[in-house]
C-alpha cells in the first residue's frame, strides 16, 4: 500500500475512497446556500431510554411531544422558519396602533405587488383565513372541489356546511408516479361537477399550490390557465391557497416550456392572475413564525370578510397579528421570491431525497417542495392500515434517534362525517419537513442515516391502537399505545 505525505503530518491511504462535495458527487460544481448563520440555537439528544419514556408520555403522538426532548425537527416547516437580520430589523418598526397600522400597509403593498390582489385581510395565520373565506362563501349543502384535501381547509368548509370533493389527477394519490406536475386537477373531473346545472352548488374551486398531502407536488401554469377558462364557462370563482406558491413557481420555472427563463416572482405574478384570490399560512414560504392572509379581487368577499375578522381575528387592519409581524411577512415576501433563496431551499430538500431514493428506501416521487413523504406501506407492508402504519413509522424514527416527523395518513385523513368511519387514503406517508434556513446539510445526512437505520429494522414492527381520539383534527391530540405480541 502506497502512502503519500501531506504537510509532513496527514497520511492518504489510497486504498480508501477519496471523500467527494456534494455537487462532485453528482457531477456538477457545488452550491451553497445563499446566507450565513449569525445566531445559534444549541442542539441536544437525550439518550435512547429517555427518549423511549418521551414516545410513551406522548401517546406515541409526535405532536405530543415536547421540543427539548426532540433532537432535529422536522414535525413542520410551519412557522418554524429563521428570520433573516432584515426581518428582524423590521420587528422593531412595528407599529402597534390598534387601528391603521403602518406596517400593515407595507403588508397590503407587499401582496399587491408580488400577487396581484387588490383587497388584503390580515389574519393570524392560515385557518383564520381559511375560516373567513368558508364562512363567507359556503352554504349548507355546498360543494368545494379541490386538487386534494388540506386537514384544516377541509374542516372549515365542513363546519360551514360544505363537502370537500377531491378533483386532483389519479396520479397524485400513486406515490411512484413520476408525473411531473402531480398537484393538477383533473378537468374532466372538475367539469362533470359543473354540468347540469351542478356549478350552482360550488361557491368556488379551491387550487392549493403546491399539494401538501400529494407530497408537496405542483400544479402547472397550463393547469391553472385550463382551470380557470372552465371556471369561466361555468361563471365559478378560482381561489388559491398560495401558502407555497413560491416553491410551486420554482417547479414550474425547471419543469415548464417557457419558464425557464422567468424569475420565481415573475411566474407567481403571473399563476395569481388566473385566480380571483387567495389565502395563504404564511409560516411556511414566507419565512416568519407567525402569520397570514386573506386577498381576493372582488368587493363583495372583502366586505364580508373584512366584517367577519373583526368578530375572529382582529380589526381589519391587523387581524391577529402584531404590527411587528406584518412588517416581518412583508420583508419575508420578498425575500420569500428570490431565486437564490428559493435555489437552496429546494436543493436541500432535493439533496436528502436524492440520498433516500439512491439507498431505494420508500419515498413519494418526484421530491416536492418542502419535504420527503416516506412510504409507509413499503416500509411496513405487514402492518394494516388500521394498525397506523404512518403514525408507527413516525414513532420508531424518534426512538431511533430524536429526529421528529408528522404522519399523514389514516390518522390525519380523520373520519368520515357522514359515515363516522375512518377514511382510508390511498397515501399513507410519514412527512419530513425541512423548515426553511434552519438545518445544515450535515443534518440531512443524519436524518437520511436515521431513516435508513429504521427501515433496516422494520421486521419486528407491530403497530399501533388509538386510545383516544378528539372530535376535531384528530391527528394533533390522539393517542396510541404499541399493539403487543
Ligand atoms: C397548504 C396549507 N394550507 C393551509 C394551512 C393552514 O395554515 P396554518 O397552520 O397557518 O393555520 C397549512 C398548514 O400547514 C397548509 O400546509
Amino acid at each position: 500500500m502506497s502512502a503519500e505525505q501531506l504537510d509532513g503530518a496527514q497520511v492518504v491511504d489510497e486504498a480508501r475512497p477519496m471523500h467527494r462535495t456534494m455537487g462532485q458527487q453528482s457531477g456538477r460544481r457545488s452550491w451553497a446556500e445563499p446566507w450565513k448563520i449569525k445566531m445559534v440555537e444549541p442542539l441536544r439528544m437525550i439518550d435512547r431510554a429517555g427518549r423511549d419514556v418521551a414516545l410513551r408520555d406522548a401517546g406515541y403522538n409526535t405532536f405530543l411531544l415536547r421540543s427539548d426532548d426532540v433532537y432535529i425537527d422536522l414535525l413542520t416547516d410551519s412557522g418554524t422558519n429563521a428570520m433573516s437580520d432584515r426581518q428582524w430589523a423590521g420587528m422593531m418598526l412595528g407599529d402597534e396602533a390598534y387601528a391603521g397600522s403602518r406596517n400593515f400597509y407595507h403588508l397590503e403593498a407587499a401582496v399587491r405587488k408580488h400577487y396581484g390582489y387588490r383587497h388584503v385581510v390580515p389574519t393570524h395565520q392560515g385557518r383564520g383565513a381559511e375560516h373567513l373565506i368558508s364562512q363567507a362563501l359556503i352554504k349548507p349543502g355546498d360543494i368545494i372541489p379541490g386538487n386534494m384535501y388540506f386537514t384544516t381547509t377541509r374542516l372549515h368548509q365542513e363546519l360551514a356546511g360544505g363537502a370537500f370533493v377531491d378533483v386532483i389527477i389519479d396520479e397524485a394519490h400513486d406515490p411512484a408516479s413520476l408525473h411531473p406536475f402531480k398537484g393538477n386537477i383533473d378537468l374532466a373531473k372538475l367539469e362533470a361537477l359543473f354540468v347540469d346545472g351542478g356549478a350552482a352548488k360550488v361557491p368556488y374551486v379551491c387550487l392549493a399550490a403546491t399539494v401538501n398531502m400529494a407530497g408537496g407536488q405542483p400544479v402547472s401554469m397550463a393547469n391553472v390557465r385550463d382551470v380557470r377558462a372552465l371556471c369561466n364557462r361555468y361563471g365559478v370563482r378560482l381561489y388559491l391557497d398560495v401558502t407555497r406558491l413560491a416553491e410551486n413557481a420554482w417547479f414550474i420555472q425547471e419543469r415548464e416550456e417557457g419558464y425557464a427563463g422567468k424569475s420565481i416572482a415573475e411566474i407567481t405574478l403571473e399563476f395569481c392572475s388566473h385566480t380571483d384570490g387567495a389565502w395563504v399560512s404564511s409560516k411556511k414560504d414566507h419565512l416568519v413564525n407567525i402569520g397570514g392572509w386573506l386577498a381576493m379581487n372582488h368587493d363583495d368577499l372583502f366586505q364580508k370578510a373584512s366584517n367577519l375578522v373583526v368578530v375572529y381575528e382582529g380589526l381589519h387592519t391587523y387581524g391577529g397579528m402584531a404590527g411587528r409581524d406584518m412588517e416581518a411577512v412583508a420583508i419575508g415576501i420578498e425575500e420569500a421570491l428570490d431565486d437564490a433563496h428559493m435555489n437552496a431551499r429546494i436543493g436541500q430538500v432535493r439533496y436528502l431525497g436524492e440520498l433516500l431514493s439512491d439507498w431505494h428506501l420508500p419515498i413519494v416521487l418526484p421530491v416536492g417542495g418542502h419535504a420527503i413523504f416516506l412510504d409507509a406501506r413499503r416500509f411496513y407492508p405487514h402492518v394494516a392500515q388500521s394498525c397506523f402504519p404512518a403514525q408507527t413509522l413516525a414513532a420508531q424514527l424518534y426512538l431511533d434517534s430524536g429526529i421528529r416527523a408528522m404522519e399523514r395518513g389514516v390518522v390525519s385523513a380523520g373520519r368520515d362525517p357522514q359515515t363516522g368511519d375512518h377514511r382510508y387514503p390511498k397515501l399513507e406517508l410519514v412527512r419530513l419537513t425541512i423548515p426553511r434556513r434552519v438545518y445544515t446539510q450535515a443534518h440531512m445526512d443524519v436524518v437520511a442515516e436515521a431513516v435508513k437505520a429504521v427501515y433496516d429494522q422494520r421486521e419486528g414492527v407491530r403497530g399501533l391502537r388509538m386510545v383516544y381520539e378528539p372530535e376535531y383534527l384528530r391527528f394533533f391530540q390522539a393517542r396510541f399505545e404499541p399493539i403487543e405480541g
